[in-house]
């Protein structure tokens, strides 16, 4: 029997070239493990109405983690087109199986590294190495929002005297989506951060929020981080709103290690950190739970690059990576990373982001040379 059971969800797109690229090295590794399929995404919803099936749920349950690869998601009129003709006007609502994921499992932390390797001509800088901790299940993900405003929610929101101008705009004009946070969310992410910060020797952690605006959830965060940061007295403790460490991100990014962040700012300030790497051909991310965890690039499907072979599996690899550094495999993780660094110091084999449009190598290509890496006796003596 192998020594670890991995949900295997390609999902759509180019989702599907990058897992193959990366079963590839793992297998060059000789990564003792099986892979189970499961099915996810957009086939799913156009077919049964549900991008999530349950039995995709029952292979998740009898594993030791998920490698996802990437989702098409479409707004709601064009995914309500896409259904098959039987399983129009029932009702079906599309919803991004990632999310649901990660609220289903309780996959509470959303670990994203970006690291500028050496050599990569997209990065922003040469010096930038960033952690961002985003929390995963709560903010403005957890799905609590109406349209219209319905009276009822009105009524209960009404002791506020600032929702008069609202009704007065008519209830059937009025969105409401909220962002709920809970002290024990917030505690659980910015500890993580922390001990993440201690474990790898980080020398500062940053919270990204807004608590100038948002002042309840982002002063909640705010307090906690405080606190949680007494614990840590080597680590400096820095705080900044989003809208200003987006602007310092780009003028000063070395200046920046470890960033914690609830669920939408998380979001955001990842992608952009990604930009500064490379972008998301180097975007690897892990959701991580108590008892399981979900490893996903940070890229979505790129329906027009599918079945071109074409696109970067960096990241997918580098999301391999955060697999095997949480399954305790700390020598091949470390191996898998050497494999990935020296092809890109390197620069001889590489897709078109990284070498030009209409130059560059395949998605297959760039595997089969971190393979060629990850096996060499250099590697292997590492
Ligand atoms: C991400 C993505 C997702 C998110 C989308 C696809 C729902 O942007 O993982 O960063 O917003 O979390
Ligand atoms: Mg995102």
């Amino acid at each position: 029997m192998s020594k670890y059971k991995i949900a295997w969800m390609p999902g759509d797109g180019v989702g599907i070239e990058v897992m193959d690229a990366t079963k590839l090295v793992l297998d060059a590794m000789k990564f003792d493990a099986s892979y189970h399929p499961a099915d996810i995404g957009w086939e799913y919803w156009v077919n049964e109405g549900n991008p999530l099936p349950d039995r995709t749920i029952e292979v998740l349950k009898n594993t030791d983690c998920g490698l996802f690869g990437a989702i098409t998601s479409k707004p709601r009129e064009e995914a309500q087109a896409e259904l098959i003709p039987e399983l129009k006007d029932k009702g079906l609502v599309y919803f991004s199986p990632i999310v649901k994921l990660r609220q289903m499992f309780n996959l509470h932390t959303n670990l994203r590294p970006c690291k500028a390797y050496p050599g990569n001509p997209l990065n922003y800088r040469e010096d930038i190495d960033l952690v961002v901790f985003r929390e995963n299940t709560e903010g403005s993900y957890g799905g609590v929002e109406w349209y219209p405003l319905p009276e009822k929610v009105y009524d209960a929101l009404c002791d506020n005297p600032k929702m008069i101008k609202w009704k007065d705009k008519g209830l059937e004009n009025v969105a409401l989506s909220t962002r709920i946070m809970s002290e024990q969310g917030c505690e659980s992410i910015c500890r993580q951060s922390f001990e993440y910060a201690k474990k790898h020797g980080r020398k500062s952690v940053t919270l990204v929020e807004k608590p100038n605006v948002l002042r309840e959830t982002g002063g909640l965060m705010t307090r906690v981080f405080r606190n949680v940061a007494k614990d840590y007295s080597g680590i400096e403790a820095w705080e900044a709103n989003i809208d200003a460490i987006c602007m310092w991100l780009i003028k000063n990014p070395q200046d920046y290690d470890v960033l914690v962040a609830e669920n939408m700012f998380g979001d955001i300030v990842s992608d952009l950190c990604a930009g500064l790497v490379g972008g998301l051909g180097f975007a690897s991310a892990a959701n991580i739970g108590d008892n399981y965890a979900v490893f996903e690039p940070t890229h979505g499907s790129a329906p027009k690059y599918h079945g071109k072979n074409v696109v970067n599996p960096m990241a997918m690899l580098l999301t391999a990576k955060l697999m095997l550094d949480w399954l305790g495999e700390a020598e091949d993780a470390a191996r898998l990373e050497k494999g990935i660094s020296t092809v890109i110091a390197e620069g001889k084999v590489g897709t078109y982001d990284v070498k030009g449009r209409g130059k560059g190598e395949s998605t297959m290509e760039v595997a089969e040379e971190v393979a060629r890496k990850v096996t060499s006796a250099e590697a292997c003596a590492t």
